[in-house]
This record gives structure tokens, sequence and C-alpha cells, in this order.
């Protein structure tokens, strides 16, 4: 393992230190980099799709589930036509449903008003629906070769360790200044793959660098148990849909006063409906 500290300490990057860190980006990416389908494609569609997948799922999970919904949704087209409840059938596993509602509506957005292909400026993709900085950013170097600047968390911890080795809370605003300096503009794709695979390998080898970062956050088992619940009662639904929120009480042993919560909170994001009494997907 390289002694982070003395290759690249604090205090200036020059040209050489920049080189070095690339060549060891490089070194490990070519050794052990990780290949995956979307890494294969330079179709936009599918590689929105991924992104947005990967969001808040392991590499795993999205790998298992991909390849089915695209041969469910081919395209923008696919997608923007599909009633959510097909879209929510498929996504099924992925968890986190609201990614699939801003799938959907991406598609129809892409139709309606960019004739169908899909933006390649970061300034435009963030306005979309689901798509932050970082996600219209990685569009855009995966899918346009852009050289966006952005950090997610496996580029958030290579730099931690990398650069600030002996600091607690740092921030992403002095992290984004060293990823600027360092990506390498003629090939964005394989440069943030390459960063990416690295951080996977830092987290699975150290102490989480992540845990010095002023962002850092853990899920509570509060936020993490409602959520389990949203996912079920969305299961339930696409199973079974126009049922009584007695009968999903029941369904699920779910404590009432907290299904009731998670009911309307799904129904004010736009997931479900209420029609006389009955619950079915909006
Ligand atoms: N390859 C392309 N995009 C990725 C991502 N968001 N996470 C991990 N690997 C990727």
């Amino acid at each position: 393992m390289i002694n982070h500290e003395t290759v690249f300490p604090k205090k200036k990057l020059t040209p050489a230190k920049v080189r070095k860190f690339r060549e060891m980006i490089y070194g490990y990416y070519r050794e052990h980099g990780r290949t995956m389908p979307w890494r294969l494609t330079h179709n936009p569609y599918h590689i929105l799709v991924s992104e947005i997948m990967l969001q808040q799922t392991q590499v795993q999970r999205v790998l298992e589930k991909y390849e089915s919904f695209l041969d469910a949704f081919p395209d923008f087209p696919a997608l923007a036509r599909a009633p959510l409840s097909e879209i929510l059938a498929t996504w099924q596993g992925l968890g986190y449903n609201r990614r699939a509602i801003a799938l959907s509506r991406i598609s129809r957005i892409v139709l309606e008003d960019f004739h169908g292909t899909l933006p390649s400026s970061v300034d435009t993709l963030v306005t979309f629906p689901g798509i932050g900085h970082a996600t219209a950013s990685a569009i855009a170097a995966f899918a346009f070769h852009t050289p966006a600047v952005f950090i997610e968390t496996n580029i958030r911890r290579v730099y931690i360790h990398c650069f600030f080795d002996d600091r607690d809370n740092v921030r992403d605003d002095e992290i984004r200044p060293l990823v600027e300096t360092t990506l390498d503009a003629s090939n964005p794709r394989e440069w943030y793959y390459g960063v990416m695979d690295y951080g996977v390998m830092l987290k699975k080898s150290l102490e989480n660098p992540n845990r010095r970062s002023a962002h850092y956050q853990k899920q509570t088992p509060f936020e993490g148990s409602n959520r389990q619940m949203r996912g079920m009662i969305l299961k339930a639904l696409t199973r079974r849909p126009h049922v009584t929120e007695k009968e999903i009480a029941h369904q699920l042993q779910a404590d009432k006063a907290i299904l009731k919560k998670n009911l309307l909170q799904l129904q004010k994001e736009g997931f479900i409906k209420k029609v006389r009494g009955k619950i079915a997907i909006a």
C-alpha cells in the first residue's frame, strides 16, 4: 500500500504530484478496474438509467436489474408511454422508488422539449427531476466525454484519503479544486471509472475516509424503517391494487399510525392515490 502522506503532501499540488496521482489511479484501474455493462456503452439513455440506479443502490444489485429494466423500456419513448405501475414493478428490488418516477418524468421531458435527445450540458441536466449536480456531471462525462468536475461518495473518499490525511470535517469545496486539477480532461470516462474503483478499494481495505468528510451522514434507523415500509406498501399494491388501508395494515402487520403517515407521504409524493377509500398506485 502506498504511503499517500509522503507522495501527496498537503502543501502544494505540483505537476509532478498530479502526474504521480494519475499514474496511481490508472495503474490500479488497469489491474483491478471493474467491467460493468454501463461502462461499455455510449448510449445516453442507458447511461442515464444506470446513473439514476447507482445513486442509492449498490453496484451488485444494479447489475441484477439494469438489463431487465432496459429490456422492458429500451428507449425514451418506451419509458415515456409506460404506466407508472409497470415501471415500479420493474424497479422492484432497487428501493428508493422516487427515482423510478423521476426517470419516467425525464423521458417525457426529453420527448416533449428536446426532440427525444438527452441534452449534454450539465446546466440543463440539473433542471431535470432526480438529477443533481453529481449525476448530471457523471452523465456528461460518461455519455458525452465532458470533463465535468464532480464529487460523489467514492471520489470523495479517494481525495480525503490521498490529500487530507491529517484532517477531519473536510468540506467538498476544499476537495473540488483538487478534482479539477487532477482530472484527466482527455479521457474523463476512464479517469472517473478509475477514481471510483480506487474509492471502492479504499472502503474495503481501511477505516472509511468519508467519516472525515464534513458531509458524512449515516442513515438513522428511523429513516430506514419508514423507507422500508414505503417499499413494502408499493410492492403490495403492485401485486394487488385497490385495497383499503385496513387491508394493507393487516397484510403488512404494520402499526396503524405509522402506516397512515407513510401512506400520506406516498400520496403527497405522487406514488399512490386514494379513490373511494381504496388505495392504488397513481
Ligand atoms: N461506473 C459508471 N458510473 C458509476 C457509478 N456511478 N458508480 C460506480 N461505477 C460507475
